[in-house]
């Protein structure tokens, strides 16, 4: 159970407790968007150390930055090329120290990202690589390796990379190409390191060393599944193993994923956080296709947690959740690590919208018919952002009644919608620019975050400075931080009371769950209550997924998602896309 102080009249998790992550609240920031300070159009460091109360005031225990390390930014930051420094666009060293200490103060922990699958070709290791021939001992930090074809001027394999083409890209030397070439997964400026390399071993274990004697609690693992490759390059993709019905009864990844070598790697970081009191955390971003696999990664020498993807992609309906809810708390019981919640990041077409246009899985990268509602190039009509904000205040109350820890993403504690009407030439994703516009991508998720009622950048930035790196939409006026601080019945004001109520009741981090099917005849919805052994009382959450009010009996409703929801003569009526909390 989670201790307790009291400073400046708000509680505050007890920051000495050793197992603060297994049920922490963690606030993602996405650098670039959030708070500019010196009115470049781009948010920085100081932007978040101005705004720090903000957080504290919501409740979050935690925040996890996207990376904000030196870099060319081709990929929004997941292309580093010194590990160990801030990049001037966000600040300085100084700035970070300093960050990391008020926010201690504040009783906000902090979590950094590490992105050790591959470094950007401005990293030294590789402007040393590509300065050398083929053959020579730089290059074998990275994956070169020979082309198909007589000269070589064919790829390797049929390796695509994530962000579209070839996961191939042909090196030069002195202006003739070599017949090599370097692998990338991901963007050809995020060329994949060579993981049996001591120097990269060595680079990765200091980076650890740096941030966590600053003070660091903890990192998140960018793309923790993919650090190892198959030996020999082997070409193909993921295959399905099915049984004689046709059921895929297992996943075999892609030869450039989830190989067994990782562990070795998550066993050494493991040892290097042990050092450290108080407790240093890691969570992967864990991209491993069954729960079984995931699992492995989380033995208690390896990472401390994971991010719940099976929970980001379900459905706004009562049987996706369910099962999610279901497979999670079943694989994580009995491997001792916490189950996590998630539904946002800066990888996602925000959840307002999904579940707004009922998307029947989350799909960012795939390209189908853009008219569709299903598409990434959609643009949700008002109707729809109106649903899924109501869906979204009802999914945080969920959310946030869920046994263990979870994720909100900046923007999500305001309700805001994905912006589909950037023009092509301010887009940045890769992902966007590699398809050639074919797949929309991220950068509708990283809108700067709106503050103020007025103002050029609504609050962004400073009055007289630059323009915002992405346009922010006019509308977002109205669902700005200062419109939504007045009100009560704010999305934000939601999230914040139920964040209060959260470290009020201590069962609602640490306690048990079991479903209460038996409250509600309803297959729209779940019902499920948080317990522990020790105390009298329990608390009881109430989604209803369905299109009819349902009528629950309880003592008092604690919290709803919409107002007006309230007991009348010892019953709660719930209304359709709404969650409560019920003292029975
Ligand atoms: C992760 C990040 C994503 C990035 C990719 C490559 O999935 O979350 O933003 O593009 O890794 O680093
Ligand atoms: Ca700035």
């Amino acid at each position: 159970m989670t201790n307790f102080t009291h400073v400046a009249g708000r509680v505050h998790a007890d920051l000495a407790s050793p197992d603060w992550w297994r049920e922490a609240v963690i606030y993602q920031i996405y650098p670039k968007s959030w708070a500019d300070s010196n009115g470049d159009g781009i948010g920085d460091l100081n932007g978040v150390r101005q705004n720090l109360p903000y957080l504290a005031e919501l409740g979050v225990d935690a925040i996890w930055f996207s990376p904000f390390f030196v870099g060319p930014q081709t990929d929004g930051g997941y292309d580093v090329a010194d590990y160990r420094d801030i990049d001037p666009m966000f600040g300085t060293l100084q700035d970070a120290e300093a960050l990391i200490q008020e926010a201690h103060e504040l009783g906000i922990k902090i979590i950094i990202d590490v992105v050790p699958n591959h470094t950007s070709v401005e990293h030294p290791f590789f402007k040393a690589a590509i300065a050398t021939p083929p053959g020579s001992p730089e290059w074998e930090r990275y994956h070169l390796v020979r082309g198909q074809g007589e000269n070589g001027e064919l790829p390797p394999n049929d390796w695509i990379s994530i962000f579209s083409g070839p996961a191939w890209t042909q090196t030069n030397f002195e202006g003739k190409p070599t017949g090599y070439w370097y692998l990338h997964i991901f963007d050809a400026g995020q060329p994949d390191v060579n993981w049996d390399h001591p120097d990269i071993v060595d680079e990765f274990d200091k980076t650890l060393r740096f941030w966590f004697d600053r003070g660091v609690d903890g990192f998140r693992i960018d793309v923790a599944h993919g650090l190892v490759k198959s030996e020999g390059y082997p070409g193909g993709g993921e295959e399905k193993v099915l049984d004689e019905n046709g059921e895929i009864v297992d996943i075999i990844p892609h030869p450039y994923w989830c190989q067994d070598g990782v562990h070795e790697i998550y066993r050494r970081w493991r040892a290097i956080a042990n050092e450290y009191t108080p407790t240093r955390i890691f969570v992967g971003e864990i991209g491993e296709p069954t729960t079984a696999r995931v699992a492995k990664y989380l033995r208690p020498d390896e990472l401390h947690t994971g991010f719940n993807f099976g929970y980001l992609t379900a459905q706004w309906h009562a049987d996706s959740v369910r099962k999610n809810v279901n497979e999670t708390i079943e694989f994580n019981v009995p491997i001792g690590a916490p189950t996590t919640w998630v539904t946002d990041n800066h990888d996602t077409t925000r959840s307002v919208t999904r579940y707004g246009c009922d998307w029947p899985a989350h799909n960012w990268a795939d390209s189908v018919d853009r008219d569709s509602k299903f598409s990434n190039h959609y643009v949700a009509n008002d109707e729809e952002v109106a649903l899924g904000r109501r869906r979204g205040r009802a999914s945080m109350l969920q959310m946030l009644a869920l046994p263990g820890s979870a994720y909100i993403y900046q923007g999500q504690e305001l309700g805001l919608e994905e912006v589909r009407d950037i023009p092509a030439e301010k887009r940045q994703d890769p992902v966007y620019i590699n398809s050639k516009g074919d797949i929309v991508g991220r950068d509708g998720d990283r809108v700067p975050m709106p503050w103020t009622r007025s103002g050029k950048s609504l609050g962004f930035g400073p009055e007289d400075g630059a323009e915002p790196w992405l346009p922010m939409p006019r509308r977002w006026s109205e669902v700005s931080v200062e419109a939504q601080l007045e009100d009560p019945d704010s999305m934000h004001s939601l999230t914040r009371t139920a964040l209060l109520l959260r470290r009020q009741l201590p069962l609602l981090g640490s306690g048990q769950m079991r479903w209460r099917d038996d409250l509600v005849e309803s297959a729209n919805v779940l019902a499920f209550e948080r317990f522990d052994e020790t105390s009298v009382s329990s608390v009881v959450c109430v989604a209803n997924y369905g299109d009819e009010n349902v009528s629950v009996a309880a003592l008092s409703v604690l919290i709803a998602s919409q107002p007006d929801v309230s007991l009348h003569n010892g019953h709660v009526v719930i209304p359709p896309d709404t969650t409560v909390w019920l003292i029975l």
